[in-house]
């Protein structure tokens, strides 16, 4: 794992989006994995600039997003279907038929999963997977126990994530219990992985993933076992852990 220590939120955000355009510019053609949370949203703010003053295109580019709340359509405003074209896809030129996130809203969650795993194995798997990562040390909704073999799967949130995702809803009765996510084999399929990570609250995680072994408790130590990781921190994260770091 490369990791970037940066000053703080913006810098990170500024760094992941270059990451991005970067990738885009050589392949206009790129698969890109996304993630939700409070994390990429400055990222996608910089794309969406970067997409007006340069013009950066994304018209050929495919996205497939980690994981969904289950029960929730893409008009509803806590979807991360709406949430993505909400803060990224409305912004730029990107075909909105590429851009792929799980159905929440499936009848049959279980064919959901099988179907989502399906398409990301047609379109040959992810390029680039932009990850968050828990305070718990999930990635995706992948919670602490996920097997490492998993694929696309309906998952019961932890309660440290509802807790966590609260924030996002007017009542903490109203964030879904469970979500399709991406399994742990699903994303370490991917080519390359980018996870960005702001703030203290994320530092033990940090700590964890740095120092801790490679864990099914700790789903985000999988990454020690990718063979392209690139970590973008900021100081609050990660300051004083980085040494350990290979
Ligand atoms: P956050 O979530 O970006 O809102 O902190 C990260 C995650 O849960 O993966």
């Amino acid at each position: 794992m490369k990791i970037i220590e940066v000053k703080d939120y913006s810098e990170m955000s500024q760094k992941a989006a270059e990451y991005i355009i970067d990738k885009v510019c050589q392949n206009p053609n790129l698969k890109l994995g996304l993630a939700t949370g409070g994390t990429p949203v400055g990222t996608y703010k910089n794309l969406i600039e970067d997409h007006e003053k340069n013009g950066t295109s994304y018209q050929n580019v495919t996205t497939f997003n980690l994981d969904e709340y289950i029960g929730l359509s893409g008009e509803n405003k806590n979807s991360y279907r709406y949430f993505m074209d909400e803060k990224l896809f409305n912004h730029i030129d990107i075909n909105k038929n590429n851009t792929n996130i799980p159905r929440g809203d499936s009848k049959d969650t279980e064919e959901e999963c099988l179907r989502y795993e399906s398409l990301l194995a047609n379109y040959g798997g992810i390029d680039l997977q932009i990850l968050g990562i828990g305070s718990n040390g999930h990635i995706g909704f992948n919670e602490p126990g996920t097997t490492f073999t998993s694929q696309t799967h309906v998952i019961k949130l932890a309660s440290s994530t509802i807790n966590a995702n609260a924030r996002f809803f007017n009542r903490i009765e109203e964030v879904p219990t469970k979500a399709i996510t991406m399994g742990i084999s699903t994303i370490m399929k991917s080519k390359e992985i980018l996870l960005l990570v702001s703030g203290e609250n994320k530092k033990d995680a940090m700590g964890k993933l740095l120092n801790g072994n490679v864990t099914e408790s700790f789903p985000a130590s999988v990454l020690k076992n990718h063979p392209c990781v690139t970590i973008i921190a900021d100081k609050a994260a990660v300051s004083g852990l980085k040494s350990h770091c290979q």
